[in-house]
């Protein structure tokens, strides 16, 4: 199996990745969330800490870029082989409402002509191999056949599909017949969307048996996935606790106290789909202050694990 950790801005930082890949592996390629170059074709701090080589050593990434300014993208695309990679990203996904207002993200689906023309000039000069994440359509799946024939107009490393449209954000189920008609298309693909469990993993498996797949909550929520569907073992408490653990410390080096318990409840929240009965100990988690979120984590360590654990987008909800 070939499995993907998808970006996720906020939450598969460095620091995780780092952590993840030392303490549960069972993931092929992390993919770092999108950087935005700027005019000034300088990277932020930001940016630099998310894409340093020292802070992902041993970490096989892929980063993303979220622009449709293919001068930028073609700078930034530079900068990235400079620093050793060997792939760039490109995002036609991001449904943020700032990100398509300036035609980037999702936003490029909106403008088939534009996309076709920067396509054109990144894939004439860029550096490194580019690899496309996308969505199905902006308003409707109708859109996407002609969407699709654009990109098979250009030697795309890989395609990326997270078959739903941006109106649809991250909600409800996915366009199945998209996805189809692109592997009908013959097109390099990676699957992404609702793989949650190793159950849903196994269905999307028997569809199509060679199919990469890029998971982004289901991995956060069991950071055992992946190994599990390598054949490994489910996590135990320990090392959920050993994770927690470790991902706070490193967290605690890099950023001031509140940063470090934001990051934490994010996780937490997360986290907590690995666990029965979880709700009392997320509330508290999510009331907690930097004092006493170590009392709150330890509430939700002392519940019994889910037999099954998969990312329930309830638990988001409450
Ligand atoms: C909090 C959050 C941040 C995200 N950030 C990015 C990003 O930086 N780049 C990107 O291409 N997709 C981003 N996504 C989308 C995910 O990569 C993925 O496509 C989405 O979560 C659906 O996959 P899943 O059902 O496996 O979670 C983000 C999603 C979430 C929920």
């Amino acid at each position: 199996m070939d499995i993907r950790l998808a970006p996720m801005e906020g939450v598969t930082d460095a620091v995780h990745r780092r952590v993840h890949h030392r303490l549960f592996g069972g993931v092929e390629k992390y993919y770092i969330p999108f950087i935005t170059p700027s005019h000034h074709q300088v990277f932020t701090t930001r940016d630099m800490r998310a894409i340093a080589p020292e802070n992902n050593a041993g970490v096989p990434c892929i980063p993303q870029l979220l622009t449709r300014d293919a001068e930028l993208f073609l700078w930034a695309a530079q900068q990235l082989a400079d620093l050793g990679y060997d792939e760039v990203n490109l995002n036609t996904g991001c449904p943020s409402g700032t990100v398509t207002a300036k035609g980037r993200g999702s936003g490029a689906l909106r403008d088939p002509e534009g996309l076709r023309a920067f396509l054109d000039a990144i894939f004439a000069a860029s550096p490194l191999p580019v690899s496309i994440k996308t969505r199905i359509g902006f308003y409707d799946a109708a859109e996407w056949p002609a969407l699709l024939a654009i990109f098979r107009d250009y030697p795309v490393k890989e395609l990326t599909i997270h078959p739903r449209t941006r109106n649809e954000f991250y909600k409800g189920g996915v366009h199945e017949d998209c996805f189809q008609l692109a592997a009908d298309a013959g097109l390099p693909l990676v699957y992404n969307g609702n793989l949650f469990s190793a159950e849903d993993c196994g269905a999307l498996q028997t569809r199509y048996p060679d199919m990469p797949m890029m998971i982004g909550r289901g991995l956060i929520a069991n950071p055992a996935l992946g190994r599990q569907l390598h054949g490994g073992a489910p996590a135990t408490g320990e090392e959920l606790r050993h994770y927690h653990d470790a991902l706070m410390a490193e967290y605690a080096r890099e950023y001031p106290a509140d940063t470090v318990h934001g990051r934490m409840r994010e996780h937490m929240k997360y986290l907590s789909c690995c666990f029965e009965d979880s709700r009392k100990a997320l509330k508290a988690i999510r009331k907690s202050n930097p004092g006493n979120y170590p009392a709150a984590a330890a509430m939700l360590f002392a519940l019994p694990l889910a037999e099954c654990p998969a990312y329930d987008p309830d638990v988001f909800a409450k």
